[in-house]
């Protein structure tokens, strides 16, 4: 097996996956002593063509989890937007210090079955973008200790591979189970499925930052005060928006979030799976 090329490629809202899956490739291919490149494919414009990659690469995929899995609206695209062709892969998910639940298996499980061989996977606690009470400033430096650390045992394990490695066994349901319900201050489910982002006309100066940032290509550019397609509550908007003029004031929402705040401060670690 030998590899040319380490790559990534990834989704990331609101760039905590950017931050961790460049940091694990970075890693890994000076491990390796190979070049390295990312391709970011948030945006719908990025997400037009088919990223095809081959035996001599090993490619870093990585997504935040929604829901305890990957992003509904994204999956489609890790189904067939990736064609791994006999390339090494290393599945990666961020979440926000309550749990990955089945995101990273249903990742390594779909690279699997488009062509890709997984040889290693993470889950990595990262600051829930829907709140600054959990799991703030992460990962920080313990977390990029451990990452080091786990991009040295990939490098080994790569290293030593004399044939294609069966698939990574990672922490999950297989075959995946269904997607976390969130839950509510009251402990039933919270439904806001349907809710958008407002924007405070006081502050918003129509720049149309969000309009450029949203995954879902949702916020007109003539009119970024609405919301005209599917929201999927990523954050963007809110937190590119530089004079703070989007919110959600969904009371399910809102409650989700309280909840999350109450039961999930605890320090959630990440999981390394060689
Ligand atoms: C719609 C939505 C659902 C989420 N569901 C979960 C979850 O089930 N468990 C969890 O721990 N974090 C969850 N998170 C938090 C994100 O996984 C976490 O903040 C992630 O690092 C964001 O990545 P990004 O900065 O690359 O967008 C959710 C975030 C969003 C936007
Ligand atoms: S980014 Fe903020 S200020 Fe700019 S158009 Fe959007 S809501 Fe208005
Ligand atoms: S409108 Fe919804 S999907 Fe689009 S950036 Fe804002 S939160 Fe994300």
């Amino acid at each position: 097996m030998e590899l040319k090329h380490v790559k990534a490629a990834f989704y990331s809202a609101t760039g905590n996956t950017e931050k961790v899956v460049k940091a694990i490739g970075q890693a890994i291919a000076e491990g390796l002593g190979l070049p390295f490149e990312a391709f970011d494919f948030t945006l719908p414009a990025n997400r037009q063509g088919v990223l095809s990659y081959g035996p001599e690469d090993l490619v870093v995929v990585g997504t935040p989890v929604y829901a305890g899995r990957i992003p509904n609206k994204m999956l489609p695209y890790f189904q067939s937007g990736l064609e791994g062709n006999g390339a090494l892969a290393v599945p990666v998910v961020t979440f926000g210090n309550r749990n990955f639940d089945n995101g990273l298996i249903e990742l390594r499980s779909e690279l699997e079955a488009h062509g890709f061989h997984t040889v290693a996977g993470a889950g990595v606690a990262a600051s829930h973008v829907f709140t600054d009470k959990l799991a703030p400033g992460r990962p920080d430096e313990a977390d990029m200790a451990a990452l080091q650390e786990f991009c040295r045992k990939v490098c080994e394990k790569v290293q030593g591979l004399q044939e294609i490695p069966a698939p990574v066994a990672v922490r999950g349901d297989d075959p995946v189970g269904p997607y976390y319900t969130p839950l509510g201050t009251d402990g039933k489910p919270a439904v806001f499925l349907k809710a958008k982002p407002k924007t405070d006309p006081a502050k918003c100066d129509n720049c149309g930052i969000c309009a450029k940032v949203c995954p879902m290509g949702s916020i007109p550019a003539d009119a970024p005060q609405t919301v005209t397609g599917i929201c999927i509550k990523c954050q963007a908007c809110i937190k590119k928006c530089p004079q703070q003029a989007k919110y959600f004031d969904d009371p399910a929402f809102l409650s989700h979030v309280a909840m999350l705040e109450t039961n999930y401060a605890r320090r959630a670690e990440a999981e390394w799976f060689l």
